[in-house]
């Protein structure tokens, strides 16, 4: 069965290196969202791989696509594929023809948006243009990979997207659109890119009878329908989006991803955050530092009631639970239950508002035992009790199974159930 593996909280749970552990029984790895925001650290034998856009899968060798739901900024791709070549022999990865693209103009607008909100409102994007590519892609105004066959057809667009977008750049002091340069830019980036580039039409015929595993970007908290808007990344990134995102027609399982703990980049509601001791000792002990952006990701509490409702909006199947030996240390680790003892249901997950007046106390929490050293461990039996008795309890209060466990980043130190 082909399968999707999704982010369950705020991002960075650990998708890589679940994908790369996985992919090695599934010919196809696909991302069907999200752009180059993500960033997904996987190490095999202390090989340390860092990748925005191309799917874990190709450390593996398995075929690799980016869908038509991805938008592709040029020079960043170029980038991680001249690196992914030095590495790989040979890598089999394509770009479906109706990929919408990043420009330099959606950064710039990036920046502008954020610069005219005050600090509390500011989203805290990864600036890399992601929520102006897909507005352009809604409004009807993207350049699509398709487009970059006829040089004729790129610069027509970009004509008209500089009338847009000129008196805006240029009222916020920053450079107007350079159509030569746009334009010989995308010529360029056709040249050494037109080889990978497939149609919708093609990849059906490609892709069939292809066992496929599905690569999540970003967390189904920051989902733009069903996250804390506008806190939220600018694609829907749960699971129902798998199938419009890469326009495979085809039946998955949802495993879903969870850290043990919860962290959070950039801003926006989080009711179990830590802002005393252990939140800074769990960001430094899990290396809590944001791979795209270096910026420090907020630390806190596993919290339960999120995580309910993300594997109900994702239908999930299956879990998966990563950086439990972070925790292992603390002498007392605690999880979320409830929210001024609200339960999922109760809470409206999509209003920033709602989430952020929640000020949760004692009663909200379930306090857990240390669990001691756990990372030689390779079978679930061989686990300290305290960790079982917090993995049974996650698991009881989902009602769904914890499948995967990992005890560390290295693709071994995973411990399949
Ligand atoms: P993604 O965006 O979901 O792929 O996650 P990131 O790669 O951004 O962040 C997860 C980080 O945790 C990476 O640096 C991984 O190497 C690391 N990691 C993954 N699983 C584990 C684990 O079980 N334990 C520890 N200590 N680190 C892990
Ligand atoms: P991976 O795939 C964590 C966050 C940003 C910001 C919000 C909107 O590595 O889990 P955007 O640039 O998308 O418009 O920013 O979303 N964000 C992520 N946080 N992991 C990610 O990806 C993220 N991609 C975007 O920090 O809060
Ligand atoms: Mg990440």
């Amino acid at each position: 069965m082909n399968k999707a593996v999704i982010g369950l909280q705020w991002g960075d749970e650990g998708k890589g290196k679940i994908v790369d552990y996985l992919s090695e029984g599934f010919d196809l790895v696909v991302r069907y969202q999200g752009g180059n925001n993500a960033g997904h650290t996987v190490i095999v034998d202390s090989q340390i791989y860092k990748f925005n856009l191309i799917p874990s899968g190709v450390i593996r060798g398995k075929i690799c696509y980016l869908g038509q739901g991805v938008v592709l900024d040029p020079n960043h791709f170029a980038k991680e594929y001249d690196q992914i070549i030095t590495k790989i022999d040979n890598p089999k990865i394509f770009l479906s023809s109706n990929i919408s693209l990043i420009l330099e103009y959606h950064k710039q607008l990036d920046k502008i948006n954020e610069s005219i909100l005050n600090s509390e409102k500011k989203i805290g994007t990864t600036s890399k243009g992601i929520g102006p590519a897909y507005q352009d892609k809604v409004g009807r105004k993207s350049i699509k990979l398709y487009d970059l066959k006829s040089k004729k057809t790129i610069e027509e667009k970009i004509k008209s997207i500089k009338m847009f977008y000129d008196p805006i750049l240029e009222n916020f002091h920053e450079s107007k659109i350079n159509i030569e340069q746009t334009v010989e830019g995308l010529v360029d980036f056709y040249g050494k890119v037109k080889e990978l580039i497939v149609d919708n039409s093609l990849i059906k015929k490609q892709f069939k009878n292809k066992k496929i595993l599905f690569e999540g970007a970003q967390g189904a908290l920051l989902d733009l329908d069903h996250g804390s808007y506008p806190f939220v990344t600018s694609s829907n990134t749960i699971s129902s989006n798998v199938v419009i995102g890469s326009a495979l027609q085809v039946d998955y399982k949802t495993l879903g991803i969870f850290k043990a703990y919860t962290t959070r980049v950039g801003n926006g509601p989080f009711p179990s955050e830590l802002f005393d001791d252990v939140g800074h000792y769990i960001a430094e002990k899990g290396v809590e530092i944001g791979t795209v952006t270096k910026r420090k990701r907020r630390c806190g509490w596993l919290d339960l009631v999120s995580l309910k409702y993300s594997c109900e909006i994702n239908r999930v199947n299956e879990l998966c639970i990563t950086k439990a030996d972070v925790l292992n240390n603390l002498s007392k680790i605690k999880v979320c239950k409830s929210y001024n003892s609200k339960k999922y249901l109760d809470v409206n997950f999509s209003e920033s508002n709602i989430l952020n007046s929640m000020s949760l106390d004692e009663t909200d929490f379930e306090t857990f035992q240390s669990w001691g050293d756990i990372k030689d461990l390779s079978s679930f039996e061989t686990l300290p009790n305290n960790l079982k008795n917090y993995i049974l309890y996650i698991e009881e209060y989902l009602g769904i199974p914890i499948k995967i466990i990992s005890l560390g980043p290295e693709r071994n130190q995973t411990i399949i159930r």
